[in-house]
């Protein structure tokens, strides 16, 4: 006789239910149950499949098919009951689905296993992820093209260093960050269409002797083609390393981006001025306006990184095919993908809120000695002189502004010449910072026109 407390769906073979540190470990419903659409999407294509085969009886499959969505509105409505009892979100619904249609229920897992039943939710529930990704990268480039334009040609500093090297544009900076972020774009459509096989009819592992037929379901639940070997297809979580991988790229570049605001909207630099939206106070400076969010998208990347190291490291020595430690791959990656897109639209709020300081921009662009290479260049064109003794000219020159406290265009001919003779009134030209930016044509350079024509391309692009 089975004991009254054994598991329902392998009662069969137990004597006695398990133990409650047993259920804790081995439960996952209290985080799988996020994966309640998907698995009952692909019961429902699995039932449709099985009845499209003979393998099921029509009237079955039909009452299983509607079962399935009554479960899902009770899921939806908030109505269901999960239980611990029942592991994870598999035997969940399959328990309700019993209570709801009876006998048929038992014949759903038919020709499947929870093995590639799990590898197809979440490979589902990933790819979803990924086209959300895909619109928050999307959302984000169009605030900052709104960025660009606006400011194509307003001056700023260029750091290297995180010194003053030369001038750049506004909309140069702006487009930098439109570039990385399409580099993610695409690090996520390339990682979604490698993806797109669907694991399930895999079965246990090694497939299954019912004459199912995998390019239906896999069809149904919108996958390219059936993965094509059975071992591999319940125990790859690549897809979701690539996920991972590809949101701490993105993640990367978002704290990038956040630690320039940090510092940019700093009363030392006041390059922009978030806004109020955006920004939070100080319970005991009321002076204090804060880049929380700048703040909080720079730190969310640990926890992005982390969740790629903790799968990285569950997946490492593994033997084929599944592993129960392959359940730990879920709670992982929910908290990267939320992560992730939350820092993506917190991103895109600041972004499209901010106000470039167009005058303290510019301000900032002329100091530090910023056009010290243009006048090195002016030395080259103009006097040709070998770029390594022009260097050394200007060198001298600005230790000279630097001794007299006062920037390079500042100085007089009558200094220049001190220094070399054949300089003339004509350098000034290439001394001020708009003409420093606007002489950068070369492709993908700062000048204006180059910035504008690369607005141009992105939009034609995301359009
Ligand atoms: N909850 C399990 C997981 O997330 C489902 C698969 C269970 N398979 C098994 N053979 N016990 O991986």
């Amino acid at each position: 006789m089975t004991d009254q407390t054994s598991n329902q769906m392998w009662g069969g073979r137990f004597a006695a239910g398990p133990d409650a540190i047993m259920e804790a470990i081995n439960a996952s419903i209290g985080f799988d149950q996020r994966l309640a659409a998907q698995d009952i999407a692909g019961s429902r294509a699995h039932a449709a499949m099985l009845a499209a085969t003979g393998i099921l009886s029509d009237s079955d499959a039909a009452a299983i098919r509607e079962g399935l969505l009554t479960v899902l509105s009770e899921i939806e409505g908030g109505q269901f009951a999960f239980s611990t009892a029942l592991e994870d979100i598999h035997m969940n619904v399959e328990a309700r689905l019993k209570e709801l249609i009876g006998e048929p229920a038992g014949r759903l897992h038919t020709g499947r296993s929870r093995n590639d039943q799990v590898a197809t939710d979440f490979k589902l529930w990933v790819r979803d992820q990924i086209d959300a990704a895909e619109a928050g990268l999307i959302a984000l480039m169009r605030a900052l093209l709104a960025q660009a334009e606006a400011g194509a040609d307003w001056v700023m500093p260029g750091f290297t260093h995180l010194q003053t090297a030369q001038p750049v544009t506004w909309g140069h900076h702006m487009m930098a960050y439109v570039e990385m972020l399409g580099r993610d774009l695409s690090r996520f459509r390339d990682a979604r269409a490698r993806m797109n096989e669907c694991p399930l009819g895999a079965a246990a592992l090694a497939g299954t002797s019912f004459p199912i037929d995998r390019e239906m379901t896999a069809k149904a639940l919108g996958f390219d083609r059936p993965a094509a070997n059975s071992l591999d297809a319940v125990s790859d979580r690549d897809f979701a390393l690539e996920f991972l991988s590809a949101a701490s790229i993105c993640a990367m570049h978002l704290s990038r981006f956040a630690e320039e605001l940090v510092i940019w909207s700093s009363a030392q630099f006041r390059f922009v001025t978030l806004s109020d939206r955006f920004s939070t106070g100080s319970s005991i400076m009321p002076q204090k306006k804060n880049p929380d969010a700048a703040e909080l998208i720079r730190a969310k990347v640990g926890r992005i990184f982390g969740a790629t190291v903790a799968l990285m490291t569950v997946m490492k020595g593994l033997p084929l095919a599944y592993s129960k430690d392959m359940q730990e791959d879920k709670e992982q990656v929910f908290d990267a993908a939320d992560s992730l897109m939350l820092a993506l639209a917190a991103m895109e709020g600041m972004v499209r809120d901010m106000t470039g300081n167009r005058e303290a921009l510019a301000a900032a662009a002329g100091n530090g000695f910023s056009t010290a290479t243009d006048l090195a260049d002016w030395l080259v064109r103009v006097l040709n002189l070998p770029f390594r003794e022009a260097h050394h000219v200007t060198g001298s020159l600005v230790a000279l502004a630097e001794a007299k406290g006062c920037d390079l265009p500042d100085l007089t001919l009558a200094d220049m010449q001190d220094v070399h003779d054949g300089i003339t009134e004509d350098v000034f030209n290439v001394l001020t910072v708009e003409n420093s930016v606007a002489s950068r044509t070369s492709y993908g350079g700062t000048a204006p026109e180059q910035v504008r024509a690369q607005i141009a391309r992105w939009k034609e692009v995301l359009a």
